[in-house]
């Protein structure tokens, strides 16, 4: 077994090849392009555009470095490349398509003009160009999970290394698990996948159960509809996921771990694989770590891709072979979990916040955050915002510092509604509580919870309602059927929401749901069905107004229940001798009138919408109307022999 020097020597030498390798990339004489190549720089065309970059450099005799980075967070901008030339700061150049990497080719590395219209931002402190770090965004993150992402490759241990890296667990190498345990205590570290647990508790529970050698799991499941920050940070820098969960099984003495990642995350999966291989390849994982004689070997598990299966308890039943249910608990996994043992279930998020607490020290953390939710939380955040993407804050930072400051605001000059915080357990907290800090306890005082970080912001053409039914209809096709309360309960919950969005329903339908929302959130055994009536609850709390409207008036405010809504041609503002919209009707519902304006057969339309789509922005002139009822008469269609 290596003493202590020994230990450091080998870390050292790894870490200055590390630093060697880094060194050359930067100060090598040729230009160095990267891209951003997570699941969001991808489904924006990075892929296409690596190719473009290896090949045009190729034809205009060009000497290029192209290296593949994750997500640097700025998701809304993708696809993402930085170009840094020798002597020069690298940019960051937003939305490139192949067109504009032709361009960067020829204007920045081959002329040397930084082509700085395009310029997102500086990498480093610059002359010529503001760095990204000045964006109004990062003024209110601060990255302790994201700090590497977007800016290593996630597939060169050396970068994360280079960075720091691995040395958290060097040091724990040679810490007692109690010490380790200790610090994280004093850290307040709360899980960040979902109930916000003391981790330092779950990691004590675990590391003294009786029940043999333990296991330690990091739960990359990530169902939530859209949540997408875990399977960015796995896809950006697994590595550092990886160094909290050897940590993690230091701590409580594993020697076995798993990474469980859903089957759906193929990218996520190829990039934990290699990280696994390189970190086994290194020694810092493995039969040995370090020539410690400490053993720490890690699975990869590809989950099937049910919601259910992030439950800690449904998580172990998969990896078992079994069906992904919950159980009840006590006993809870971390006493006793998989194959009976002892096992530690963490988030991605969690496990890779513990490398920056052990080695930043534990104050550094709860200087950040408030008192009872220290540290930072990463939140994905989609919907009706101008810069929709990953971002980094201190927990108690305020919605309407997420939405405005943060996430530019609402586009198109619509009003901020609501924001759907926690994903499907979560609930709707309505624009009138935007001064509400993002913390465990206060969202859960307003009918929410944190979650894993999923934020759906929703604007004044959302309607309320729809948004309860679309949220339950998730978690009621995720149900495992174990309760009769989640399976059978949430249908019910469903097909009351879906009569109020129908103009179906009466006010006992109203009765009925909070009745049985309280049955279902009381009758349920694990937190799927448990929490699944929150987007229900928290919607009838804040906005009854629009259930009352669908209910009493068949009135959908929010103009998009479509049985309530109906599509209606405003004759004043309608362009005689325009055809736009007739072409797009899929069903031929627009016919012209005497006047040569156009006019919708309500009968044969099926409120698709393209007619408004279609209707050029200087007339405006098609508009949704609730109740349907209210659309105006229909005036009589041309005669047939003028209409040609
Ligand atoms: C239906 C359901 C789905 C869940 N999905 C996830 C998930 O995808 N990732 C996750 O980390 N935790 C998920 N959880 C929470 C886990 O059960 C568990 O609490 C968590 O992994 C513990 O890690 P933490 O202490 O680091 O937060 C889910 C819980 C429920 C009830
Ligand atoms: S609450 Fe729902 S998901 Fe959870 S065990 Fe019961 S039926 Fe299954
Ligand atoms: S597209 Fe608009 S302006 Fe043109 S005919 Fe249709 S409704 Fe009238």
């Amino acid at each position: 077994m290596a003493r202590p020097d020994d230990l450091g020597n080998r870390f050292e030498q790894i870490r200055q090849e590390a630093l060697a390798r880094w060194r050359a990339l930067w100060e090598d004489p040729r230009a160095l392009i990267t891209v951003g190549t997570a699941t969001c720089g991808l489904a924006q065309g990075a892929g296409e555009l690596l190719d473009v970059l290896r090949e045009s450099s190729t034809r205009l005799g060009l000497e290029v470095q192209v290296r593949e980075v994750g997500c640097i967070g700025h998701c809304y901008a993708e696809p993402l490349v930085t170009v840094k030339m020798p002597g020069m700061s690298p940019y960051l150049y937003a939305r490139v398509n192949p067109t504009k990497a032709e361009l960067l080719l020829r204007y920045v590395v081959r002329d040397g003009d930084p082509f700085l219209d395009f310029v997102m931002g500086a990498l480093q402190e610059d002359e010529l160009m503001p760095p990204v770090w000045d964006l109004p965004r990062f003024h209110y993150e601060k990255r302790l999970i994201l700090e590497h992402c977007g800016l290593i490759d996630p597939e060169d241990i050396h970068h994360y290394i280079a960075m720091g890296g691995y040395r958290a667990l060097l040091r724990s190498l040679s810490m007692k698990p109690e010490h380790i345990i200790g610090k994280l205590a004093a850290s307040g570290l709360r899980g960040r996948g979902g109930a916000g647990f003391p981790t330092a508790h779950k990691w004590e529970i675990c590391k003294n159960s009786p029940y043999g050698s333990p296991i330690v799991i990091c739960n990359g499941d990530e169902g939530d509809p859209g949540a997408y920050m875990d399977r960015a940070v796995l896809e950006s820098n697994p590595h550092q996921v990886l160094e909290g969960l050897a940590i993690a099984a230091l701590a409580v003495g594993a020697s076995l771990g798993y990474v469980y990642v859903r089957a759906e995350y193929p990218l996520a999966i190829r990039r934990v694989r290699k990280a696994l291989e390189d970190a086994t390849h290194l020694g810092l994982m493995g039969r040995d770590i370090l020539g410690t004689g400490r053993e720490f070997q890690v699975r990869l598990f590809e989950g099937s891709g049910a919601f259910v299966c992030g439950e800690e308890t449904a998580l172990i039943a998969s990896i078992q072979g079994e069906r992904g249910m919950p159980r009840p608990r006590p006993p809870f996994p971390a006493e006793r979990g998989l194959w009976g043992r002892p096992t530690l279930v963490n988030n991605v998020k969690t496990l890779a916040l513990i490398p920056k607490i052990l080695e930043n020290g534990e104050s550094s953390f709860t200087e950040i955050g408030t008192p009872s939710s220290p540290g930072t939380m990463v939140f994905s955040v989609v919907g009706k915002c101008e810069q929709p993407g990953l971002v980094e804050v201190p927990l108690g930072t305020t919605l309407k510092q997420l939405v405005f400051d943060i996430c530019g605001g609402i586009p198109a000059g619509k009003s901020f509604k609501a924001l759907q915080i926690g994903g499907p357990s979560g609930g709707c907290i309505p624009a009138s509580l935007q001064d509400t800090p993002m913390d465990y306890e206060t969202l859960q005082e307003a009918g929410s919870m944190m979650g894993s970080g999923g934020i759906v912001v929703l604007d004044e053409e959302d309607c309320m309602v729809e948004v309860a039914r679309f949220f339950l209809e998730f978690t009621q096709g995720e149900s495992c059927g174990k309760c009769t309360f989640c399976r059978i309960g949430t249908r019910q919950m469903l097909e009351l929401l879906t009569e109020i969005t129908m103009g179906k329903a009466t006010p006992e339908h109203l009765q009925l749901l909070e009745e049985l929302a309280m049955d279902v959130k009381l009758g349920s055994l694990c937190n799927l069905g448990a929490t699944a009536p929150n987007p229900v609850l928290t919607t009838l709390r804040y906005f009854r107004q629009e259930y009352l409207a669908h209910i009493l008036e068949k009135k959908c405010p929010a103009l998009q229940c479509r049985e309530l809504t109906a599509y209606y041609i405003l004759p004043e503002r309608c362009a005689a001798g325009c055809d736009a919209c007739v072409g797009t009707c899929p069903t031929e519902a627009i016919y012209t009138m005497r006047n040569r304006k156009k006019a919708v057969e309500q009968e044969k339309c099926v409120k698709c919408g393209e007619c408004v789509r279609a209707c050029p922005p200087e007339y405006k002139a098609v508009i949704r109307i609730s109740p349907a009822t209210e659309v105006p008469a229909p005036q009589a269609p041309r005669a047939e022999k003028d209409s040609h």
